[in-house]
Order: C-alpha cells, then sequence, then structure tokens
C-alpha cells in the first residue's frame, strides 16, 4: 500500500513535470563540489556516516515504490471496499488529495454525480485533466486546488499522512460537507508502519533508525525539492500515526463512524490493540458531522 510521496507515478510525474532552474549562476557550487559541504557543514559525525550507509544500501529509489499493489485494480474499490461505487452514486463527491486523478475517474465512470479532485499540485491535475477528457468524464470532473462547492461525500486515499496541517484539512472538509454527509477515508502507511517512512524507508523502520538529517541527506542526491525536514518533501510527510490521527478526529467537529487498522498480512497474528501501530497496512474510516 506504500505510496511514496504520493503515489509512486504520480511522484514520478510530478518529478517529471519539476519547474527548471530560472537562472543559471555562473558557477553552480553543485558541479564545484561545494554544495554538499555548505548544505551538511552542520550535520553530525553521526549524520554523516549514517548518510553514507544510507547511500550504501540504496543508491537508487527504493525497488518498493513500483505501485504494484494496485496494478490492473481500481484503487478507490480495494481501498474503500466493494460497495464504494453504490455509496456514492448520484452523488457529489470530493476527492481530497487527489493525485493524477485516477480514483476521482473511476467514481465518475461508477455513478458519481460530480467529482471534484483537489490536490496541491497543479502539475498532477493538469495530467487528471487530460485522463478525464480521454475518458469522456470531463463533463462530470473538475480538478483544482481549491473548491467551494459543497459535496455529499468527501473520498480521500492515502493523504491523512501527507496533509501538512491535517487539522485544517478536516475543518476544510467540514466546510466543504453538507450536513448529512460524510469523510471516507484510507490512509498509510502510518509512520510506525515498516514503511512508514515512504521513499525514507529504504529498509522496514529505516526512517525510525536514521536520523532525520542523514534521510534528507540522502533523498537530496534523487530529489532536488529542496526539502530540508520530513514535512517538506514534494506532497507532504506528516508523520502520521493511528493514535494521533484519532487524537486530531476527537478534537474536530466529526466524529468516527468507524475506523478499522487493517493488520499487514504477513503480521496478521501479531496485530493487537497494543501492536497496531507497527503492523497495521492501512487505516480505513469513516467520519461524519458530530449533532452538537
Ligand atoms: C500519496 S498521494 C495520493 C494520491 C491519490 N489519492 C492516490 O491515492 O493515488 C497524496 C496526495 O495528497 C496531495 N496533498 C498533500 N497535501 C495536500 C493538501 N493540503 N491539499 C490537497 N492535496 C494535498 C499530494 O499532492 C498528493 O498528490
Amino acid at each position: 500500500m506504500i505510496s511514496a510521496e504520493s503515489s509512486p507515478n504520480a511522484h514520478r510525474a510530478a518529478s517529471d513535470n519539476r519547474p527548471s532552474q530560472q537562472k543559471t549562476p555562473s558557477m553552480d557550487i553543485r558541479d564545484a563540489g561545494l554544495a554538499d559541504h555548505v548544505g551538511h557543514a552542520r550535520d553530525s559525525a553521526l549524520d554523516r556516516m549514517q548518510y553514507r550507509i544510507l547511500k550504501w544500501i540504496s543508491p537508487e529509489d527504493p525497488p518498493y515504490m513500483s505501485g504494484e499493489p494496485y496494478k490492473d485494480k481500481i484503487k478507490v474499490k480495494v481501498l474503500l471496499g466493494n460497495a464504494v461505487f453504490n455509496q456514492l452514486r448520484g452523488k457529489v463527491v470530493i476527492d481530497f488529495g487527489c493525485g493524477d486523478g485516477d480514483d476521482a475517474i473511476a467514481l465518475a465512470q461508477n455513478g458519481a454525480l460530480r467529482v471534484i479532485g483537489i490536490d496541491i499540485r497543479e502539475p498532477l491535475l493538469q495530467q487528471a485533466r487530460t485522463k478525464a477528457r480521454r475518458q469522456g468524464v470531463e463533463k462530470v470532473c473538475l480538478f483544482c486546488t481549491r473548491t467551494d462547492e459543497k459535496a455529499d461525500a468527501i473520498v480521500s486515499l492515502d493523504s491523512f499522512e501527507h496533509f501538512t496541517d491535517p487539522v485544517s484539512v478536516l475543518m476544510k472538509m467540514y466546510e466543504l460537507l453538507n450536513r448529512e454527509g460524510a469523510i471516507f477515508a484510507s490512509f498509510g502507511p502510518t509512520w510506525y508502519h515498516p514503511l512508514g517512512g515512504h521513499l525514507f524507508s529504504v529498509f522496514p523502520w529505516a526512517h525510525l533508525i536514521f536520523s532525520e538529517k542523514a534521510l534528507i541527506r540522502w533523498r537530496s542526491d534523487l530529489r532536488h525539492d529542496g526539502a530540508t525536514r520530513f514535512g517538506e518533501v514534494e506532497g507532504g510527510l506528516n508523520q502520521m500515526t493511528i493514535s494521533r490521527f484519532k487524537k486530531i478526529v476527537n478534537q474536530s467537529p466529526f466524529v468516527l463512524k468507524s475506523l478499522e487498522a487493517v493488520p499487514i498480512r504477513r503480521l496478521r497474528l501479531l496485530h493487537n490493540r497494543l501492536t497496531r501501530e507497527f503492523t497495521s497496512s492501512v487505516v480505513r474510516c469513516k467520519l461524519v458531522k458530530s449533532r452538537c
């Protein structure tokens, strides 16, 4: 269920659309071999050693970033269950954190009245619009960075662990949702999952073992968005845990109608309330507006 720095496909696509450098300096410090020195001068000896170990273990992107789990499948159906299309038939639906639009398009093709895909990354929205046109649902789907249009339901897939400010996102969802509406969300891997560091999990739980500085430095050899913290990576990574999510919802004007922490198949015998932060693959939940 890994969706490293957004879904692998989405990320790659986004990377391909990275804006080109605005101005070429007369001497690029990167070429001069100084960038490394300047950017990491304050790293401790331990950070530097960890960076070298990470480089040695994974000089390239970790191999799990293949998007394999959803190959030839409809992701929204895999994550939210077979009933999802019936539940959303004839409804106005927002897909919050829609990425390159596949799920919004699937909802449109399966009976939603109108689907509004929201994402912060314009290059992904552009791809989503093109796909919607090709698949003949451009009149049903709208892809944009924001909306004020009210919806009967909000779907959010693999995104709650990416929102920089999930509290504000929930408030925005509250504004956008009709009184009787519901949020159907699935997200993960959460932070303590073996691959909860997404790209940073060069092996299971590596993101908890290595320092943030070492991991960021390792990543900066592969991605050039200038992130200096986990939270600054393109598409966001907020270190969401299951208990933090529950706390955020409890403090919001929503109530959790249901929450399921789905066990990682190979660890299902170890999965229980005490271990679930480490042994859950994804969290699936339904939120409704609080009555008071
Ligand atoms: C892992 S991707 C998931 C994309 C898609 N839902 C899917 O399942 O393939 C997470 C998406 O959330 C988007 N995102 C992050 N912060 C956001 C925000 N504040 N508002 C809307 N989208 C956001 C990212 O740009 C990214 O496309």
